[in-house]
């Protein structure tokens, strides 16, 4: 499938390139996260396209060590979305001037070492790792406490996710009021230190520090710079010091200058569990009182997006709105190792077993209903294989099939959600219809 949704050639001038689209026709662009996943996975069967995957992101970024969240190589941005994506302006543009959750350098050293037929990758790009973790700490740190902020609810890659409503309100990702959010950045070219500064509407994001912090690891790994590693643990008690809630037993983003907790329960409040330096009584109480509690995250299908006690919690489709609910790979892949880490083996078989399962029943789906395990949204998605990094067997050598690029077709993907539509328009009804049924019942004499 990932052979499947590989896009290569060259630019005008020359400039090669090589990614995973996430799942055409929907994804056909290079995203920064997306892309870090895909080649993890592909690390295990093809090392030398997860390194041409990493190598193309970074030829993606600028000389001062920014890199984009999502970048155009083969295919523009079409007329509908070109507005609502960050970019400096509406046409022309090679890659969005807004960043995504940066997990480049954890990705590079998973990679290297995967890649003994390419011994020089591993320090092939450290000047540009170090730049790109420099421009962060520079940009996004402006008040210095360790915590990067991101300016727009997608950096973290989580678009629409219930905790960032009260901060984005009629700006929020999935409304219209988000073409002014990116619009308001236009006008002051994207200078986030200035964006900060002048507007409230900024987040210190967990899940996008936990892999800062773990990035910021690899790093000092990968250049013997001891500076790195004392950043990320810099990053990481600030976390600890700042987000964590003793009374909740949940990391917490912050907003704003004011640095005001958004207590809403999503995984991204659970993610520092990833953390090598995390204390243990926290993360037990992360593992015990939510993580494995039945109504909170712990659903027959793989970890909800967000916790099943939330109000705002959907499970699934709808449309625009993805991490309000529904389970996806990835967050699977950061927490399940820390299960294992704990002692929790038998939960983690569980969660991974229920994630075959889904696949084996649905693909690769974006994302699928925690509840029934429904897989939906897009088809094809590039990191839902990031099951495979969890099933501990050695890859390598896996025939990758001839065939050709799989395109898809933009009919079939909406008729596809129309489905999904119908079938979660008819499933509240049913309910509504069950409920009246209940009440009608109750009131019946005798
Ligand atoms: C959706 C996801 C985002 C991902 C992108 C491409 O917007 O929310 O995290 O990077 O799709 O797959």
């Amino acid at each position: 499938m990932l052979a499947g949704n590989w896009r290569h050639g060259s630019l005008a001038d020359g400039t090669p390139y090589g990614f995973t689209c996430p799942a055409p026709p929907r994804y056909r662009h290079q995203w920064y996260w997306d892309s870090c996943f895909h080649a993890i996975v592909w690390r295990h069967f093809q090392p030398e396209r997860a390194r041409e995957e990493l190598r193309t992101l970074m030829r993606g970024g600028r000389l001062d060590g920014f890199i984009p969240h999502t970048i155009f190589w083969h295919d523009r941005a079409g007329w509908r979305r070109a507005p609502f994506y960050a970019t400096h302006s509406l046409r022309g543009n090679r890659g969005t001037a807004h960043i995504q959750t940066p997990l480049l350098a954890l990705a590079w050293e998973l990679v290297a070492a995967r890649s003994p037929d390419d011994p020089g990758f591993r320090g092939e790009a450290l000047d540009a790792l170090r730049l790109h973790y420099d421009w962060l700490g520079r940009h996004r740190d402006p008040d210095g406490d360790g915590l990067i902020s991101i300016i727009h609810p997608d950096e973290s890659g989580l678009d629409d996710s219930p905790k960032y409503d009260p901060v984005f309100g009629w700006m929020s990702h999935y409304l219209p009021g988000y073409f002014w959010l990116v619009e308001r950045s236009r006008r002051l070219r994207y200078d986030s230190r200035a964006i900060i500064a002048r507007y409230d509407e900024h987040i210190e994001d967990v899940l996008v520090n936990v892999f800062y912090a773990l990035s910021l690891r690899s790093l000092g790994r990968l250049t013997g710079d001891e500076t790195y590693r004392l950043r990320a643990l810099r990053t990481e008690r600030a976390l600890v010091e700042l987000c964590w809630d003793e009374e909740r037993g949940l990391f917490w983003d912050l907003a704003g200058a004011e640095q005001t907790p958004l207590r809403v329960s999503t995984w991204s409040s659970l993610a520092p569990l990833a953390l090598p330096s995390l204390p243990e009584a926290i993360a037990r109480r992360l593992i015990e009182e939510h993580l494995l509690h039945a109504d909170r995250y712990r659903a027959p299908y793989g970890i909800p997006s967000v916790s099943m006690e939330e109000p705002s919690f959907q499970a699934g489709w709808h449309l625009f709105r993805c991490w309000r609910g529904p389970s996806w790979i990835n967050t699977v892949w950061l927490l399940v190792p820390a299960l294992r880490r704990f002692g929790y083996s038998d939960d983690a078989d569980r969660i991974v077993a229920s994630c075959i399962e889904l696949v084996e029943r649905h693909g690769f789906r974006e994302y699928y209903n925690p509840l029934n395990g429904e897989g939906l949204a897009a088809r094809r998605f590039g990191w839902s294989t990031l099951l495979v990094d969890l099933l501990g067997g050695e890859g390598g050598g896996a025939d990758v099939p001839a065939d050709g690029p799989f395109v898809g077709s933009v009919r079939d993907e909406l008729r596809a959600m129309g489905a999904e539509a119908a079938g979660e328009t008819a499933r509240r009804l049913n309910r509504r219809a069950a409920a009246a049924a209940a009440a009608a019942r109750r009131l019946r004499p005798g």
